[in-house]
């Protein structure tokens, strides 16, 4: 079992420390932020991911997992340090590797142990590795033979702990054979699939990986939207083309659009990247616009149903860019929440968990209610958001009896349109036929 070192505990960071630790590694957690290192410390994860808490209180329990400020307690006896910082996005959408370059910087400050592996979990740009190489060595205090490896990550926010057990491939992208054999023993107790290749090629793997899913995204979207208009059934169109083992009905659920830390930031520095070298990616260009077009899809409906949206009072259903996650970042319900407040709207909204982290965002001019039955309370419209398994499960009564006028945007497709039949509802959802055989007048 190997000495690790983590830098940066933001979610991919910490996640990938915690489950490096669970099988068995030593591995200290470098953050500057004091305040969240003491919280670590006590076993309090300062991100919403489900089984994470548990996970650090046991390994912290079992001695194998650390947490400090320091990064020459952490770096100096490690034998494979992953840089884990985040690389947000510069307004051009290029990604912004200050964090990157500090932490390469911090890195060559302090290692002392010859062979040192650094991996790069960040995601960033290619021929980033290169230079994290240069910066590391021009911080060298005194001669230290170290490798550069880039180890992508494909966790997904909210089952991040469960992709590290069983995801589906880990890669290894080296630029010697021994590096590559350090990193894949590291990981060889998750049992992954494990695919060796040059760091190019697999700092390429992730961004292609990530444009390739919100392409998918974007293409069942533009199909819902034509669905909507030549009578088919989005949810069955996906289905069918699933059944095609080339296909794979994976990523085909036609919604308002994809958010969250990932998507957005790497479709736009893909298109970046691919800039650079004078090559203009219109494909991924195609995919960005789609998806910011269908953010606005719901807001679009209401205004066509009402006409104008002044004074009415709308029930906004979720908030996190997805289930299981308080993630706000690039969430479809930002955009949704301002379109309406600028209309003249009122909003209520209610999400499990993302509350505290929209109130930043969004600010409070939103209602934000406690529960979904507060936020229905004489709702003219309600929009549906974010699909999480409480607001999956809503009786469909409780629409009537709370709202003004029960009339549901349903934004991810919750609920089987045979089921809406049964109820006194109205009901628009994405790329299948509104049920208006309930009509309520307005
Ligand atoms: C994603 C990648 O899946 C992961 O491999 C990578 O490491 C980080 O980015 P994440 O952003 O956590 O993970 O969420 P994911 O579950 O992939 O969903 C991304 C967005 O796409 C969400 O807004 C989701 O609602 C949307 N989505 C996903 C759809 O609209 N339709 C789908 O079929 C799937």
């Amino acid at each position: 079992m190997k000495k690790i070192a983590v830098v940066g505990t933001g979610y991919v960071g910490l996640v990938t420390g915690v489950c490096l630790s669970d099988i068995g590694h030593h591995v200290t957690c470098v953050d500057i932020d004091e305040r969240k290192v003491e919280k670590m410390k006590q076993g309090i994860s300062p991100i919403y991911e489900p089984g994470l808490d548990e996970l650090m209180k046991r390994n912290i329990e079992r001695g194998r997992l650390h947490f400090t400020t320091s990064h020459e307690e952490a770096f100096r006896d490690a034998e494979v340090i992953y840089i884990a910082v985040g690389t947000p996005q510069k307004e051009d959408g290029s990604a912004d590797l200050r964090f990157v370059e500090q932490a390469a910087r911090d890195i060559g400050a302090h290692i002392e142990r010859d062979g040192v592996v650094i991996a790069t979990k960040s995601t960033v740009p290619v021929g980033t590795n290169e230079k994290i190489r240069a910066w590391i060595q021009q911080h060298l205090q005194r001669p230290v033979r170290f490798d550069i490896v880039s180890n992508p990550e494909f966790l997904r926010e909210g089952s991040a702990i469960y992709d590290m057990f069983h995801g589906d491939r880990i890669v290894i992208g080296a630029g010697n054979e021994r590096a590559a054999a350090v990193i894949e023993e590291v990981n060889k107790p998750f049992g992954i699939p494990i695919f060796k290749t040059d760091i190019y090629s697999a700092e390429m793997i992730k961004y292609a990986s990530n444009a390739f899913l919100a392409t998918r995204i974007s293409f069942i979207n533009e199909i819902a939207n034509i669905c909507e208009k030549v009578g088919a059934n989005v949810e069955d169109v996906a289905y069918g083309m699933g059944l095609d083992t080339r296909i794979g009905p994976q990523f085909l659920r036609a919604g308002i659009g994809y958010g969250g830390s990932c998507f957005p930031k790497d479709t736009k520095a893909l298109v970046q990247i691919a800039g650079d070298v004078d090559h203009q990616f219109e494909l991924l260009e195609a995919v960005i616009k789609v998806n910011n077009k269908q953010q606005l899809k719901l807001v679009e409906k209401a205004r066509s149903r009402f006409g104008s949206l002044r004074g009415k009072r709308v029930a906004l259903l979720g908030l996190a860019f997805k289930p299981n996650t308080d993630d706000m970042r690039q969430a479809a319900s930002i955009v949704i929440a301002r379109e309406l407040l600028q209309d003249g709207a009122s909003v209520a909204a209610y999400d499990p968990v993302a509350t505290e982290n929209a109130k930043r965002i969004i600010g409070d001019e939103v209602v934000y209610a406690s529960s979904v039955e507060e936020a229905l309370t004489d709702a003219d419209l309600a929009m549906i958001v974010t699909e999480w398994e409480e607001i999956k499960q809503l009786p469909l009564d409780l629409y009537a009896k709370y709202m003004k006028t029960p009339i549901v945007f349903d934004g991810r497709n919750c609920y089987p349109l045979e089921e809406v039949k049964k109820h006194a509802i109205e009901y628009h959802s994405i790329g299948r036929q509104s049920v208006l055989t309930n009509v309520v007048s307005i």
